[in-house]
């Protein structure tokens, strides 16, 4: 009886899992043919190649011909797609399905960049955000310290970076995220508490390493100003607003969101105060309306024509059917230097699981390693390692067409690097000297917009959102909860107690000779 129940669940699980689709296994089939040629190959037979595999929507240009794929790999892959009901979770999504099952949470960041939204509370934090954005700037703080780590950090600092040139505000924005000392006492020394602002950004107000810092900050306050002042310059944004009052956040300062707001989904929610206190209110509506956009393509283009769902299925041709198990982002503008890092949260965050929905563990790779970094400087580094080196990388590019305020001729150099880099891992060159010899054939794609702007900054954010949602339904993983991270955040918690108590009878060897060491240096 017992085995019986076994093997019914052995049968079920093989039956459910996405490899054993008639769709998997047609891909697999279809890999050999098209690994037979190489990238060049395939545009020698076809001169519309560029025409039949790139697509616009949301101020985007998506890129897609340097992939090693056919017209039949797009079919195949989109009736994979079909195939695990893409469509209804795409439904689900918008509709504020508990999509999250391990929290039994929506995931509805795509209410928070609505121009209309469903939820009233969206509408009520908005307009507190736009009051709150003209009272600092006519007040006399000059400096903000932006507290909060993970997605509540990576967010408001990429976007910050990246729309620079539209900050209207003269605030001087500090982001900490790290907990150290010798980047939060410098930048206190340099600050005047009278004139300064923190907003701490925490979903939860119990990330340890967020309170830490705001705790920090708190002492460096009352140390200038009596106690009822400080709760002056203290600002929470958070899901736990009892928790911040209990840290000495007055009410009136909290801005709220919510369970279904999940922390690397939330640069839109109030966690985006400071991208609205540098660039302005109307900026900040226009990254949603960016988003929103994007949004708005996702649902209603079909597969074949839709560009987060085309890139997820891209990225999952070449991760299970190619064995290419990273991907590098490369922005070329300093000012997406962040980029690379935010993608590591929201892709190997969301992705970066083994458990599969229908039980046991996936029998293939989920989330790539991501990395990467700005434009010309990677030439002049790593990119060695991706047109001369063993492992096939594949390559996001993303260029603008125009600087925001910079010269023609600079743009036009930055241009050419990056259209000359995907080109020559396209093309490779051979010599009869090996080491001169590049062996070309490595995919890519290119995203190009006019300039950036905020709608282009958040068209891009949500593209990438969107493809890591349609690779978890693939890979019928939870994109949307991370208790590995969680795991992270109790050990912190027994090795700091190890520290207190210095009681290292019951550890593994290697933590108790490092505390050993690390104690014997105090
Ligand atoms: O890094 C794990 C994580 O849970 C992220 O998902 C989240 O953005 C970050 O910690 C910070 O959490 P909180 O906003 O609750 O401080």
């Amino acid at each position: 009886m017992f085995y019986g129940i076994i093997l019914e669940k052995c049968i079920w699980l093989l039956f459910m899992s996405v490899v054993n689709t008639n769709q998997w296994q047609a891909l697999l089939k279809h890999h050999g043919a098209v690994a037979k040629h190489t990238l060049v190959e395939l545009f020698a037979v076809n001169p519309q190649r560029f025409n039949d595999f790139s697509l616009q929507a949301a101020g985007l240009l998506f890129d897609y011909s340097k992939q090693r794929v056919t017209q039949e790999t797009i079919d195949l892959l989109c009736d994979l797609a079909e195939s695990v009901g893409l469509k209804q979770a795409i439904q689900d999504l918008f509709s504020g399905a508990l999509v999250n099952h391990t929290e039994q949470r929506a995931a509805l960041h795509t209410q928070l960049r609505h121009p209309d939204p469903d939820k009233t509370e969206v509408k009520q934090v908005l307009s507190a955000m736009r009051k709150f954005v003209d009272r600092v700037n006519t007040s006399s703080y000059t400096d903000v310290i932006v507290l909060g780590i993970g997605g509540s950090d990576l967010g408001p600092r990429l976007v910050c970076e990246a729309l620079a040139p539209y900050q209207v505000s003269k605030l001087r924005l500090h982001f900490v995220a790290n907990v150290d000392g010798d980047t939060l006492s410098p930048l206190l020394r340099s600050l005047d508490p009278k004139h300064t602002l923190c907003i701490i950004n925490s979903k939860t107000f119990t990330t340890i390493e967020t309170l830490a810092n705001a705790n920090a900050i708190k002492q460096w306050l009352l140390a200038a100003l009596d106690a009822n002042t400080i709760t002056e310059h203290l600002i929470a944004v958070t899901a736990s607003p009892e928790a911040a009052v209990k840290f000495g956040v007055r009410n009136e300062n909290i801005f709220a969101f919510w369970d279904w707001v999940g922390g690397r989904y939330s640069v839109w929610s109030a966690v985006g105060l400071p991208i609205a206190l540098s660039i302005g209110m109307d900026n900040f509506m226009r990254l949603l309306d960016g988003a929103h956009t994007m949004d708005q393509h996702f649902k209603t283009a079909d597969f074949a024509h839709n560009m987060p769902v085309l890139m997820a299925l891209i990225g999952i041709w070449n991760i299970n059917f190619n064995h290419y198990p990273t991907l590098a982002i490369k922005p070329y503008a300093d000012g997406l230097q962040l980029l690379p890092s935010y993608l590591q949260q929201l892709e190997m965050e969301s992705n970066g699981k083994s458990a599969a929905n229908h039980g046991g563990n996936v029998t293939y790779n989920t989330a790539p390693v991501i990395w990467g970094g700005v434009g010309c400087n990677g030439q002049h580094a790593y990119m060695q390692m991706l047109h001369q080196g063993t492992q096939i990388v594949p390559v996001d590019f993303i260029v603008a067409k125009a600087s925001i305020n910079g010269p023609t001729e600079l743009h036009n150099l930055l241009v050419a690097s990056c259209l000359g880099q995907s080109q020559a891992l396209m093309l490779g060159h051979s010599s009869a000297q090996e080491y001169k010899n590049c062996p070309g054939d490595r995919p890519s794609t290119t995203l190009m917009c006019d300039k950036i702007t905020p709608e282009i900054i958040g068209s891009l954010i949500a593209l990438y959102e969107h493809k890591v949602f349609v690779q978890g339904i693939v890979w019928q993983i939870q994109s949307f909860d991370q208790w590995g991270v969680q795991l992270g955040k109790e050990l912190i918690k027994d090795v700091l107690n190890l520290i207190q108590t210095q009681q290292l009878q019951n550890v593994d060897s290697s933590t108790a000779g490092l505390l050993r060491y690390f104690l014997l240096q105090k």
